[in-house]
C-alpha cells in the first residue's frame, strides 16, 4: 500500500504521526512511504531521516492523490476535503462527534476514516489514546506552574512545597490515564494532592502508581465541596461521556474557590464536566471566568511534540501496519477492537456515539464492510 504522511496543518499542531523508524517499518513490509515537506521537522525529524528510511518526500498535493493511507494526527480541516478520494483510508484522531461537518464531507466522499480515540483493548482501555492523555496530564500540570506565576496572569504562588509556608493543594478529579499523569508530577513537586474519582479499582491502581503524598477519595459532591474551597488548583482529568448535559463543577461552584485559584481543564470537553469550560489554543490558553482562571488547550501534547510524536507513532504503528500489510476489511474483521474505532465507511456512519450526537443514521461497522461483500 502508499502510506502518506502529511504536515498537520492544525495551529500550533506540531506532532507528525509517524517518526522515520515507523517509516522504515513500512517501507521493510514492502509498502511505498510519502512523507510531505518539513512534515516532522516540529518533532525534530527533518526530511533526511525519513528518506534515510526509505521514504519519499512529497508535495502535498501528490501526497493526498496517490496515498490509500492518509496516517494523520488530527480532524481533517476544510482545507484538506478536496484532496480527499474516495476509498481512501484516515487514520487520525478525527473526534467526528465534535466536527459534525468533517464527519459529513467524510461520509460525502466516501472515506474510511478510523479513529484512534475509539479504538479500545480487552481491558476496554484506549491505548492509542492513553499515551497523549498521560502526557497531557503532566502537560496540564505543568500549565499550572507556569500560569501560577504573577508575569503569566497568576496569583504568583510557586506550586512546590517550601519551608515555612503552607503546601499548595491540587485536586485532580479522575484518576485514569491524565489524572495520573498530572499527579505524578504535581505530588513530585511536593504538593498536597487530592483525587477524586468514582471507580475504586481506578483508585487501587493510582494508589500502587502514585507516592503517599497522593490522597484518594470518592468523587461525590461533599468530598468536591471541601476539595473546591480549598484547593488552589483543580486539574480536570474525567473523560465525559459525549452525550452527557449535566456538568460536575457548575458556574455557581466557583464562588466557593479561593481567590486566585485556577481550573486546568484537561479533558476539555466544552460545557462538559466543568460548565465554564471551553476548550482554548495554545496561542491564547487562558481566559477568565468568575475570576477564575481557565486553561483548557484541547492538544496539550503537541507542546511536547518530540516525545509526543514518538508515543504516538508507537501506539498507533502497530494498527497501521495490520491495515497496510491484510487490507482494511480483513483487520477490521479480525479485530473487534479496531472495528470500534471505525467511523465512516463507504458513506455509511458506524461510530454509534457520533450518530446519536449528530442524529445521522447508525450502521454497525461489521454489518458495513460486510455490505460490500
Ligand atoms: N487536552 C488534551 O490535549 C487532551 C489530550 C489527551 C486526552 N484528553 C482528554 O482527557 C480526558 C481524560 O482522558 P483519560 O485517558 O485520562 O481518561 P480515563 O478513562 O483514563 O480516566 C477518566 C477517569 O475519570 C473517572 N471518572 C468518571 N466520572 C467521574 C466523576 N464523576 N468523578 C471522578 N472521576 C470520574 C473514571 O472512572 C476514570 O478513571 C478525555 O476526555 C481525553 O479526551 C485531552
Amino acid at each position: 500500500m502508499i502510506i502518506g504522511i502529511p504536515k498537520e496543518i492544525k495551529k500550533n499542531e506540531c506532532r507528525v504521526a509517524a517518526i522515520p523508524s515507523a517509516a522504515a517499518l513500512f517501507v521493510k513490509n514492502g509498502h511505498t512511504v510519502l512523507v510531505e515537506p518539513s512534515a516532522g521537522l516540529g518533532s525534530g525529524y527533518p526530511d533526511e531521516a525519513y528518506v534515510r528510511a526509505g521514504a519519499q518526500i512529497t508535495p502535498r498535493e501528490a501526497l493526498y492523490e496517490g496515498c490509500d493511507i492518509l496516517y494523520k494526527v488530527k480532524e481533517i480541516e476544510a482545507s484538506e476535503y478536496d484532496l480527499l478520494h474516495e476509498n481512501q483510508i484516515v487514520l487520525s484522531y478525527l473526534h467526528s462527534n465534535a466536527h459534525r461537518e468533517m464527519t459529513e464531507e467524510l461520509l460525502k466522499r466516501g472515506i474510511t476514516g478510523l479513529c484512534y480515540e475509539d479504538v479500545d483493548d480487552e481491558r476496554g482501555e484506549f491505548p492509542m489514546l492513553a499515551p497523549m492523555s498521560i502526557l497531557a496530564g503532566k502537560g496540564g500540570f505543568l500549565a499550572a506552574l507556569h500560569f501560577s506565576q504573577s508575569v503569566h496572569g497568576g496569583r504568583g504562588l510557586l506550586l512546590s512545597r517550601v519551608a515555612g509556608l503552607a503546601t499548595p493543594e491540587i485536586t485532580i478529579i479522575g484518576c485514569g490515564w491524565s489524572g495520573i499523569g498530572a499527579a505524578e508530577l504535581a505530588a513530585a513537586f511536593g504538593n498536597k494532592v487530592t483525587m477524586l474519582e468514582i471507580s475504586k479499582k481506578a483508585m487501587e491502581n493510582a494508589q500502587a502508581k502514585l507516592p503517599v503524598n497522593v490522597e484518594l477519595l470518592y468523587s461525590n459532591r461533599e468530598n468536591l465541596e471541601t476539595c473546591l474551597k480549598r484547593t488552589d488548583v483543580l486539574i480536570n482529568c474525567i473523560l465525559w461521556p459525549k452525550t452527557r448535559k449535566d456538568h460536575l463543577v457548575f458556574r455557581e461552584d466557583l464562588k466557593l474557590m479561593k481567590s486566585g485559584a485556577m481550573i486546568i481543564d484537561v479533558a476539555c470537553d466544552d460545557a462538559g464536566a466543568i460548565e465554564t469550560c471551553r476548550s482554548t489554543s495554545h496561542d491564547a490558553p487562558i481566559y477568565f471566568e468568575e475570576g477564575i482562571l481557565h486553561y483548557a488547550v484541547d492538544n496539550i501534547p503537541s507542546g511536547f511534540a518530540e516525545t509526543a510524536s514518538q508515543m504516538l507513532s508507537a501506539a498507533t504503528l502497530p494498527y497501521a501496519l495490520e491495515i497496510a500489510n491484510h487490507g482494511i476489511v480483513e483487520a477490521l474483521k479480525k479485530d473487534p477492537h479496531l472495528r470500534r474505532g471505525l467511523t465512516t465507511y463507504k458513506g455509511m456512519l458506524t461510530l454509534k456515539e457520533t450518530a446519536d450526537k449528530h442524529g445521522i443514521p447508525y450502521v454497525d461497522p461489521l454489518v458495513a464492510i460486510s455490505r460490500e461483500q
